[in-house]
């Protein structure tokens, strides 16, 4: 075979090749093989040295124009490809944006924060202020001022923790009102405060009481205020929390710090009033304890008592969660199971 035979039908194998690689990878390896330096061109090129001086420059020639038929091949296939792999590319890493994404999981408000957060906004809405008091208090605020002088038999109801023989966790968030009204200036307006917080007392723990626990307090004081405002107050907020046909009623109760005092009930949201295991049978729920505040109190805060009158009230948000969420025992609020506290992840 002559030279120019081996390089024709070497020219014919290589497109082959060429045209079947199907990487990018394996048309590299085909160009090594052809145009490489031991490839099987270069090789051909070499034994040109043995041809005549007519035949070298006529094979030399045809030697470049096969090189360059076959680098145009080479390029034209790496060329085709490598739109292939690009397109693969962009197919497989199409993102299909109708797809659900991954959710987050976020955490939430423990559900007493939530309901009083609720009842917080209700009283913002009404022109309160948010006062925080003292989780440790004194004696002085959290009984004397609050007309619960040492000898006082109420004073057995709430027993605590205490730190010093003045020094105590509060056993209720009244002592706000002691310390709101001292400070109070009438000359800005009415006192309306609300004060939210936790409360201790030295209970047996059970299903419906906990050592600690949550109370907001509500007080008012201005010139005027009657037990007509501390009712029509209460309907509002009692209303917004457990539904607009509900009602509520007044009993008549006793609060060293109010006078006249009383409980308050709502009709029971569960049967509507007629009866059943929520409302005990009676049709009514108790929900909270109020009253016109005591002159005493008002006059331990220097407060002019035949100039002001106020109405206060002390509300559970533990009891309010409990009956909005049919919760059975205390406790759970405060066992941080979260099983139990996802379940008001309202956020999802
Ligand atoms: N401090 C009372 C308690 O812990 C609740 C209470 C009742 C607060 C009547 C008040 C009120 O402000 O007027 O049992």
């Amino acid at each position: 075979m002559s030279l120019k035979e081996v390089l024709e039908e070497l020219k014919q194998e290589a497109i082959t090749k060429i045209s079947e690689s199907d990487s990018l990878a394996q048309l590299n390896e085909i160009r090594i093989q052809i145009l490489g330096k031991k490839g099987s061109m270069t090789e051909v090129l070499r034994g040109m040295k043995d041809l005549t001086p007519e035949m070298r420059p006529v094979v030399g020639s045809l030697a470049n124009e096969i090189r360059d038929v076959l680098s145009e091949h080479l390029e034209g296939k790496k060329a085709e490809l490598e739109l292939k792999a690009m397109n693969k590319a962009l197919a497989e890493e199409t993102i299909d944006v109708t797809l659900p994404g991954k959710t987050i999981k976020t955490g939430n408000s423990h559900i007493l924060t939530q309901t009083m957060q609720e009842i917080e906004d209700i009283f913002l809405g009404l022109g309160y202020k948010i006062v925080e008091g003292y989780e440790v208090e004194q004696d002085e605020y959290n009984f004397e001022r609050m007309n619960l002088p040492k000898d006082h038999p109420a004073r057995d109801m709430q027993d605590s923790f205490y730190i010093t023989e003045e020094l105590l966790l509060r056993t209720h968030t009244s002592p706000v009102q002691a310390r709101t009204m001292e400070k109070h200036d009438f000359s800005q307006g009415p006192l309306r405060m609300i004060s939210p917080g936790k409360v201790f007392r030295r209970d047996n723990d059970d299903a419906t009481h906990s050592h600690q626990f949550h109370q907001i307090e509500g007080l008012v004081i201005d010139e005027h205020i009657t037990m007509g405002d501390l009712k029509g107050t209460l309907e509002v907020l009692l209303k917004k929390m457990f539904g607009e046909e509900r009602n509520i009623r007044l009993r008549p109760s006793y609060f060293p710090f109010t006078e006249p005092s009383v409980e308050v009930d709502i009709s029971c949201f569960k049967c509507g009033g007629k009866g059943c295991n929520v409302c005990k049978h009676t049709g009514w729920i108790e929900i909270l304890g109020a009253g016109v505040v005591h002159p005493r109190v008002l006059e331990m805060s220097g407060i002019d008592s035949t100039k002001y009158s106020g109405f206060a009230f002390g509300l559970g948000p533990d009891r309010v969660a409990m009956l909005r969420y049919g919760v059975n025992d205390i406790r759970y609020f405060y066992q941080n199971d979260v099983r139990f506290l996802n379940q008001f992840n309202v956020k999802g």
